[in-house]
């Protein structure tokens, strides 16, 4: 693998104050792996409490950031608002954003692009649908995918990748080590065509799609799989303390 083990916990629309404040305090007194990036995404509305309460041995992420510098976007919030409120991180792309919300390659290349070069690190999703992989096209959507962020962003130093295959995620049906190991390699063969095999080697591709505790440690095992991203198992502490 390449990098630091990255663990992510995107929290998703889930929680409430009393919630958070539980998962907060079991993340505060859990014994969690030196070696490994432990990064946690709230809802917007949560981040400052979260900021406020959280051990800084564990980094926040918001899961979604405006195109651009704030003004008039109603409802929208700004990579600026999110650095003020102590996020380092932002996922972009995930694939609610776009297959719910209908956000598409060029305006998530434009957050990814703006994000970074505020100094907001990014977890760049890509994956495909069901009908997708049913079809042959895996490699071809999310080489797209990628694409899109890499005619966006300058540089990868701030960028991990997470894979996501959309019939996996909130599933139960995870990807097998194999499938999830095969599109982690792919991937990184495209950085390394279309990119640089510099780039290619330390980029971190992790995996996200009904990873839990019981799954985690052979999906681990993968050469190219370098962390998680986890939706519903990351609301419980066991899930930070797999290794
Ligand atoms: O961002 C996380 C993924 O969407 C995975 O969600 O672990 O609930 O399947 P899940």
């Amino acid at each position: 693998g390449s990098g630091k083990f990255f663990v992510g916990g995107n929290w998703k629309c889930n929680g409430t104050k009393d919630s958070i404040s539980k998962l907060v305090s079991d993340l505060n007194s859990a014994k969690l792996e030196a070696d490994v990036d432990v990064v946690v995404a709230p809802p917007f509305v949560y981040l400052d409490q979260v900021k406020n309460s959280l051990t800084d041995r564990i980094e926040i992420s918001a899961q979604n950031s405006w195109i651009g510098k704030g003004g008039a976007f109603t409802g929208e919030i700004s990579v600026e608002q999110l650095k003020d409120t102590g996020c380092n991180w932002v996922i972009l792309g995930h694939s609610e954003r776009r297959h719910v919300i209908g956000e598409d390659d060029q305006f998530i290349g434009k957050k990814a692009a703006y994000a970074l070069s505020q100094g907001l690190k990014v977890i760049a999703c890509i994956g495909e649908l069901l009908q997708e992989r049913e079809a042959g096209k895996t490699f071809d959507v999310c080489f797209q995918q990628m694409k899109a962020f890499a005619d966006a962003v300058p540089s990868w130093d701030d960028v991990v990748v997470a894979y996501e295959p959309v019939w996996a995620i909130g599933t139960g049906k995870v990807a097998t080590p194999q499938q999830a190991q095969e599109v982690h390699i792919a991937v990184r063969d495209w950085l390394k065509k279309n990119v640089s095999a510099e780039v290619a080697s330390k980029t971190r591709i992790i995996y996200g799609g009904s990873v839990n505790g019981s799954n985690c440690s052979e999906l681990a095992k993968q050469e190219d799989i370098d962390g998680f991203l986890v939706g519903g198992a990351s609301l419980k502490v066991y899930f930070y303390c797999w290794a």
